[in-house]
This record gives structure tokens, sequence and C-alpha cells, in this order.
């Protein structure tokens, strides 16, 4: 991102080294039995949360951290916004940083939302007069009503959420730390937050998101690093990042499932064995209750290869990856077909083609590949938006579904199509008649 061109290259945070160590104690009487020692006599163990840290992230960058439940992330993102000091090396941040860390942080609960408010804003500087300002503005994107004036205490995980978000965005921070902390949001909050966070984005804030969602981090992220215990396993282009640290999970614990239908023509080489998919090249909408996601989308030939048109006559092999986060009792991962006018052309799912995929448990990954014979279509664009849900055909739960994550150009067919498809079609010229024909036609030329 480059929104000011002649800033750019400024790093705004720079970490040197950086590690970080908490103290273990086995027993909670050996931290007494510490301090009663002055600490001369040593009664915990060290445990390094992050180790040798060293990274820049400029002005303007979206830099987003991924990695396993305890791999460091808070960690870091707490040393950035100052409220864990390295235990060796150097961490540099410049600039007003504003963080939505992991839930609760930030507010007293005995004191109002309204009071919380003023108080954080104070501490990040604002005077009275400036929070007055701002305070409508959080009070309305919060949404949380007349629970504004109650302690926060009494708040549902979710509230606090949307409150400690509104404050985040609205104290015009230069430097933006979200960890996490959108998974509690209900999926509308979730979007609009999201929205505000691109929006800031294109105004040049610099941001650090730490997301468990794939397709989030992929949305936003111009860099990415992940952490693996407590070091960095890999930092750089973000698709790269998220597709490496997705197959490393991916190996690590999942079951995993081939769907092979018989390919329509029934013979040819089929695709060997399917690899997980974890690119989405685009995602227009986005919606769910996530408790799966879809990993990726690809559309290929019967021999694996990704496919830059779609051939009319020929097998295409759509596949699709998609991750369990909790069980999924019925699950059923589909597509849609759209035209270039946006138009729903055609759909499938495992379902509906008599394929049971057995119940997910959470962590699980299935990659089911789809054999479709491409008939003869005008030759235009097409999407495909993939989905996964939980339910049967009429009665389901729709646990992510894409917007038109990949498109198509469909090739020319050979001869027109008039109209929308080509509808397979056999012509029989009526024998009889034209037996009968020749019949009368040979007598007359006897006669
Ligand atoms: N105050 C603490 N005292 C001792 N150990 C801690 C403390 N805070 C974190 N840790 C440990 O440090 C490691 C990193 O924790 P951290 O919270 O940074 O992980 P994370 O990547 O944010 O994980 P998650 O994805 O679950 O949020 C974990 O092993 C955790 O148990
Ligand atoms: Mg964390």
């Amino acid at each position: 991102m480059c929104q000011h061109p002649g800033r750019t290259s400024v790093s705004l945070i720079s970490f040197q080294g950086v590690s970080k160590s908490y103290p273990i104690y086995q027993r909670p009487s050996d931290r007494l039995k510490e301090l009663l020692f002055l600490n001369r006599r040593r009664f915990h163990e060290d445990f390094w949360a992050l180790r040798d840290i060293s990274f820049e992230i400029n002005r303007g960058e979206t830099f987003c951290i991924v990695g396993e439940n305890g791999s460091g992330k808070s960690t870091l993102l707490q040393i950035v916004a100052g409220i864990l000091a390295p235990t060796t090396g150097t961490a540099q941040v410049s600039g007003r940083v504003s963080a939505l860390l992991e839930l609760g942080s930030g507010f007293n609960p005995e004191f109002s939302g309204k009071d919380n408010v003023y108080l954080n804003a104070a501490i990040l500087g604002f005077n009275r007069t400036a929070v007055d300002r701002i305070y409508r503005q959080i009070e309305e994107f919060a949404e949380i009503g007349d629970f504004i004036h109650q302690p926060v205490k009494t708040y549902s995980s979710g509230m606090v959420v949307r409150l400690a978000f509104a404050v985040a965005i609205h104290v015009e921070p230069e430097i933006l730390i979200v960890d996490e902390a959108l998974a509690v949001g209900d999926i509308y909050f979730r979007q609009r937050c999201l929205r505000k966070v691109h929006e800031m984005r294109n105004r040049g804030v610099t941001i650090l998101f730490v997301s468990h969602s794939a397709g989030d981090v992929k949305a936003l992220g111009d860099r990415t690093m992940w952490l693996d215990h407590g070091r960095i396993r890999a930092l750089g282009e973000t698709d790269k990042v998220v597709a490496q640290y997705l197959a490393a999970m991916v190996e690590k614990d999942s079951a995993y499932l081939e769907l092979k239908a018989p390919a329509p023509d029934g013979g040819g080489p089929q695709v060997e064995a399917p690899e997980v998919v974890t690119t989405i090249p685009n995602i227009d909408h986005r919606y769910g209750d996530e408790r799966a996601e879809i990993l990726g989308i690809a559309v290929m030939d019967r021999y694996g290869q990704r496919l830059p048109l779609l051939r009319p006559g020929e097998v295409c092999v759509v596949r699709i990856s998609v991750r369990a986060r909790e069980p999924i009792g019925m699950p059923n991962v589909g597509f849609m077909l759209r035209n270039h006018l946006g138009v729903d052309f055609a759909g499938t799912n495992t379902r509906r083609e008599g394929f049971e995929l057995p119940p997910m448990r959470a962590g699980d990954v299935y990659t089911v590949d789809f054999h479709l014979m491409i008939p003869e279509l005008y030759p235009s664009e097409f999407s495909f938006s993939p989905a996964i849900a939980d339910g049967t055909l009429v009665s389901y739960h729709m646990c992510d579904w894409i917007d038109n994550a990949v498109t198509l150009q469909m090739g020319h067919s050979d001869n027109p199509i008039y109209g929308y498809i080509h509808l397979p079609c056999k012509v029989e010229l009526n024998g009889r008649l034209a037996a009968t024909a020749t019949q009368e036609q040979a007598e007359a030329r006897l006669a």
C-alpha cells in the first residue's frame, strides 16, 4: 500500500532481536518464596514466549500475524502497544497506538461504558472537549443502546468488543492493533468492522492484525508473519505465508478426505491425490456463522492444472477445501456458477449429488473435487461462489459463503451458440419416410 508515497519507507515499528520470557512457578508459594528471598534465589523457570524477533513495519502498511494458539501473537502485540516490555532486544514504536487487544483489556469492569470511553480516550491524550466531539460517533458505531450507561461487567463479550472497537477506530490512531477480537462479534458487526479497517487502511493508518481467519488476513494483509513457538517461521507476501501456514496446519492435525466422483465421460486419467487448495483469488462478499471456513477454491483440468479458460465440451474439476472450526454434523460443500450479469446460472453441492460427507470435527479439513462436463455456453465470464453449510438441502445453516471467488472466461465453441446455452442434442432423420420416398422414386423409374 502506498497512500503516502513520500513516507512509506519510514518504519513506524521496529523490533530488533526481541525476546520475551514469562516466569513460570511450579507452585503459587514459589512466587512468595522468591519475594522473601528478595530475588536472590530463583524459584521459577523462564518460559520464552518470543525468541529473537526482528522486523520492521512501514507507515501505511497492513501487517498480519498468524500462528497457532500460544505461538506468541498477543505477546508481540502487547509489546507494540507498550503494555509489555521485551525481556531482551529493543522494540521501537512511533505514533499514536490504538489497541484492540484480547477481550476485556482496557476497560474497567466497574465503570459504565460511557465512563470507560472517556477514560480510554484520556489515556490516549484526548481532553474532555475532544472526547465530547467523538463520543456520539462511538456510541452510534457500538450500537449497544442503553447498556452504554451500565457497568461494563454486565456486558456480553460481544458488547465489550463492540464498544472497544468503536473506541479504537474513533481515536484517530496512527497505528491500529486488532487482536483476534472481531471473532467474538456477530457477523454483521464483524463485516462492519472489517469495512472500517479497510477504510482506515486506505487512509494510510498502519495496521497490525491478528486473526485465525485466513480469508480476513488475505483480504487485508500487505505482509504477513507466521509465528511458531515464539519464533518467526515465515515473513513476507501474505498469500505465500498464509498458504505455507495452512499447509503446515493441515499436515499436522487434519483428517483429510478425498471425494472422487467418476468423471462424466467415465474414462481418461483422473486427478491424482488432491492437494488442499488455500487460495481464494477474490472475495466480493462473505457470510456465514463461521463454524467452518472455505480455505480455497481452484478450477482445474482433469490433470490438476489450473484452467485459464473454461473449455466447452471438456471436463473440469472444481476443487474446494474447507476447514471446520467447530464440529459440523452434516457438512455440505458446493458452489454456484454465476454469469457475467451476476445471475445464478447453475450450482450443485455434495448432498445434491447424493454424496454424504462424514461429520467434521473441529480442525478437520476436507478437500472436495467436483468433476463437471462444461456444456456449450455463450462465451462470457463465469464466476464460482463456493460454500459450506451444515444441514440438509432444505434446512441448513450457512457456515461460509464467498461470492465470486474465481472468475473464468468461457472459451468459444467451434459453432455458434444461439441464446445462453447449446443444449446437448441429437438429430434424427425419420428413416421410414425417407425409405418410402426412395422406394416410390425407384418404382416411378421402373414404370
Ligand atoms: N502472563 C503470562 N504468564 C505466563 N505465560 C504466559 C503469559 N502470557 C502468555 N503466556 C504464554 O506465552 C505463550 C504465548 O502466548 P500468547 O498469548 O502470546 O499466544 P497467542 O499466539 O496470542 O495465542 P492465541 O492464538 O491463543 O491467542 C503461551 O504459551 C502462553 O501460555
Ligand atoms: Mg492471542
